[in-house]
């Protein structure tokens, strides 16, 4: 038999859902120690869903009035995991619990965490939630290469097919990812001023009208003037993927935890996976997401 690709022999299940052991520590600290404030916003992805992009897209959102000229853009130097940190991969993973009371409000995390793990004083609070999701087949296949490509020297690539099983049976990293992707859904129909629910694909087709969307739903619209100035524009063309992966910054730089920035970039478009599933595959997809979704309305 095959032997288990390298991710998924060291993923271990809390609350109903998968973690690295290190992420794992992470989620458990955060849900000890994060203090959420009323005006914070959380962008909630599982990972491949265009996490990378969101947070460009609402770090520039958030900051617009600090950096009016785009050439002094923190973006063009940085990258948007760095602007906009995990709170359970990279602030509560650490071993001291961090101080978060310096950022100046309205401070913006993200997460992977489904929604039964948030903190509770995040339950408790005002904060709002963005939630990204994508088409569990580009989310699949995404994550297929982002694994390989960041595999340990030591380690095998993990098999397509292998990975596509566990996939199925909700084994990847914050799955399984039907159900993430429904907590969060029924929360937004349940609460939509608190949960805002996005699609990568509809980001795509129309990223000016989901741009001006999301700044409505965090109480920061877009004024008459911003519009004139071609403000989303600037924002969206910032934030292209073309843009932000021939910076070099993501071409070459790293990030603290060692990945190389351009892991977080390879094509960005919907579709990818026609390449790489068969029909049974996909056959095998959709009837999850029917079983999953069914009593929902979600429809991915
Ligand atoms: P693909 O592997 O399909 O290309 P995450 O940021 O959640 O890890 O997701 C990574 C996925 O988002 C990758 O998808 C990546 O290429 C895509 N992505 C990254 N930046 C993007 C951007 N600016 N616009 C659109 N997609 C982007």
């Amino acid at each position: 038999p095959r032997e288990r690709g390298w991710v998924h022999r060291h993923l271990y299940q809390y609350q109903g859902f998968w973690h690295t052991s290190r992420q794992l520590q992470g989620v458990l600290a955060c849900q000890r120690h994060f203090e959420a404030q009323d005006t914070d916003i959380l962008l909630v992805t599982t990972p491949k869903s265009g996490t990378t992009w969101l947070k460009a897209i609402m770090f520039s959102l958030m900051n617009r009035t600090c950096y009016p000229d785009t050439q002094q853009h923190p973006l063009l130097n940085d990258s948007p995991h760095n602007l906009v940190p995990f709170l359970e991969i990279n602030l509560y993973a650490e071993k001291d619990v961090p101080d978060l009371t310096s950022f100046a409000p309205p401070r913006l995390f993200s997460t992977h965490l489904p929604f039964v793990s948030l903190p509770k004083s995040v339950q408790d609070s005002a904060c709002k939630l963005v939630y990204l999701c994508r088409d569990p087949r580009d989310i699949f296949v995404s994550f297929w290469h982002f694994t390989n490509k960041l595999r340990p020297l030591n380690q095998g690539n993990n098999h397509l097919e292998e990975m596509f099983d566990l996939f199925c049976t909700g084994v990847s990293l914050s799955g399984p990812f039907w159900d993430h992707a429904v907590g969060y859904w029924k929360e937004s129909l349940k609460n939509p001023r608190r949960v805002f629910f996005l699609k990568y694909e509809e980001m795509k087709e129309q990223p000016a009208y989901h741009l001006k969307r999301i700044a409505q739903f965090l109480g920061c619209p877009l004024s008459t003037e911003e519009e004139a100035e071609g403000v989303v524009n600037e924002i969206l063309k910032l934030c292209t993927f073309d843009n932000l992966s021939n910076l070099e910054v993501n071409m070459n730089g790293k990030l603290a935890s060692g990945e190389a920035n351009s892991a977080f970039f390879r094509r960005g478009e919907v579709g990818d996976w026609k390449n790489y599933l068969t029909g049974e595959m996909v056959e095998r997809f959709d009837k999850i997401s029917k079983q999953k979704f069914s009593d929902s309305g979600l429809v991915l």
